[in-house]
């Protein structure tokens, strides 16, 4: 039997010691979120169900999206030990400019839908943590004002060409002339993706008022106040509402575009173009022969064909078919700094990341996509330090495979 005695009071002193202390529940809410995860699940409760579905959601059975996130665990890594890595760079070159890592933020549309601190929010998140942004065609900041907000920023424009052609080029001439870098055209959105949840849902832009709605002020009063308190939620660039997402797309963009279109492109663009939507080896190589500085291999975060391929396992063929010739960036599930570090690791330039940010803006505005962004940093810096790599550019096929199950 062990001897018993009472503690002195200097020796609980050590367990009563408290972490710090967070009076606003936005920042108690985000400091315990230690993954992206835990910020969707935080997400879950700031946002009326509708909203968190059309972020969270995909398309049909949503296999597409379950797939790209199961490829990232058929990651292994390959740590190599006694090597100095004390100081991990994370930082490397994207389109020819400084990114203080492999990342970018991907276009979404809609944003403000998430936080009434949208687009503006997520650009000062980036511009602080040195990576590029692309604000979506389909927008709730016009291009001009996201500059004004964040000049510093390295924005990028994202493109969808839909059937008024004078308007695009138009509206691409807008975001060069405001100062945007890179473009982006997303080309697999000839038409709308099935969103099942949105269906069932009944998700409309602007939100219809129904009994729903109504117990959804009830439900999330802040949410509420924010929209009805702030500008009033619309696309920016289109004057067209009413209906789904789906409906707006279905009605407006041009499914008749083909790569011959890449043309008049580049006459409208002299910056770099990045083509977002690659799926296959024949298609990478068509656009970078056509003349693509960039392309991303996403199949829109599975919001457009079901069961479509897996941007990781699209990687290494298009790499190898491509090499040197054109970026290459991938997107898709990136839920983690090691998903970003075993993406380059597996050949890619840099990774897009969408639900990722957004889980953060709809948990907690801005601090949200802070905090997204500082997890995804810390995530990736503390995974090359177990790698044993200290520098993205040593990052290659020696630190991670993929297995085949
Ligand atoms: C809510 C939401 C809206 C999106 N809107 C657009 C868009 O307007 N244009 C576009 O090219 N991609 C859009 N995407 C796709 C993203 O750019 C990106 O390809 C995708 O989110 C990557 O998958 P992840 O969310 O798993 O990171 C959207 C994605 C989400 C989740």
């Amino acid at each position: 039997m062990p001897h018993r005695r009472v503690p002195r009071p200097s020796e609980l002193r050590p367990y009563l010691r408290t972490g710090p202390v967070h009076l606003w529940p936005t920042e108690r809410r985000l400091a315990g979120a230690a993954t992206i995860w835990d910020l969707r699940s935080a997400a879950r409760g700031q946002v009326p169900r509708a909203v968190f579905d059309y972020t969270d959601g995909a398309a049909e059975t949503e296999t597409s999206l379950q797939r790209s996130r199961d490829a990232f665990k058929r990651v292994e890594f390959v740590p190599r030990v006694l090597r100095d890595v004390s100081h991990v760079d994370l930082s490397t070159t994207i389109l020819g400019r400084r990114s203080e890592m492999p990342l970018i933020f991907a276009p979404t549309g809609f944003t403000r839908l998430m936080h009434a601190e949208g687009e503006p929010s997520v650009g000062r998140v980036a511009a602080r943590a040195g990576i590029p942004y692309a604000l979506s065609t389909l927008g709730t900041t016009s291009p001009e004002d996201l500059i004004a907000a964040v000049p510093d920023a390295d924005l990028w424009f994202q493109l969808y060409i839909w059937n008024d052609r004078d308007a695009v080029v138009e509206l691409a001439r807008r975001a060069r002339v405001a100062g945007f870098r890179a473009l982006i055209l997303t080309v697999d959105t000839p038409v709308a993706g099935a969103r099942l949840r949105d269906v069932h849902n009944g998700f409309t832009i602007p939100p219809t008022l129904s009994v729903r709605t109504l117990i959804d002020i009830a439900l999330h009063p802040g949410w509420w106040f924010d929209k009805l308190s702030t500008e009033p939620l619309q696309f920016a660039v289109f004057t067209e509402t009413g209906g789904t997402v789906a409906d707006l797309i279905n009605r407006v963009f041009d499914p008749t575009i083909t790569i011959a279109d890449l043309s008049w492109l580049r006459d409208t663009w002299d910056g770099p173009i990045v083509i977002k939507g690659i799926q296959t080896v024949e298609d990478a190589c068509a656009v970078v022969d056509a003349g693509a500085d960039a392309i991303v291999i996403s199949n829109h975060g599975g919001r457009q064909l079901d069961r479509a391929s897996t941007p990781l396992e699209q990687l290494a063929p298009i790499r190898a078919a491509i090499g040197r010739r054109a970026e290459i960036f991938v997107d898709g599930g990136i839920l983690s700094g090691s998903d970003m570090i075993a993406a380059v690791a597996l050949g890619a330039d840099a990774v897009m990341v969408g639900r990722a940010y957004l889980y953060g803006l709809m948990a907690g505005g801005e601090r949200g996509v802070a905090r997204a962004a500082e997890l995804l940093r810390k995530e990736a810096s503390r995974t090359m330090q177990l790698l044993g790599v200290s520098r993205v550019s040593d990052l290659d096929g020696s630190n991670a495979r993929l297995r085949d199950r």
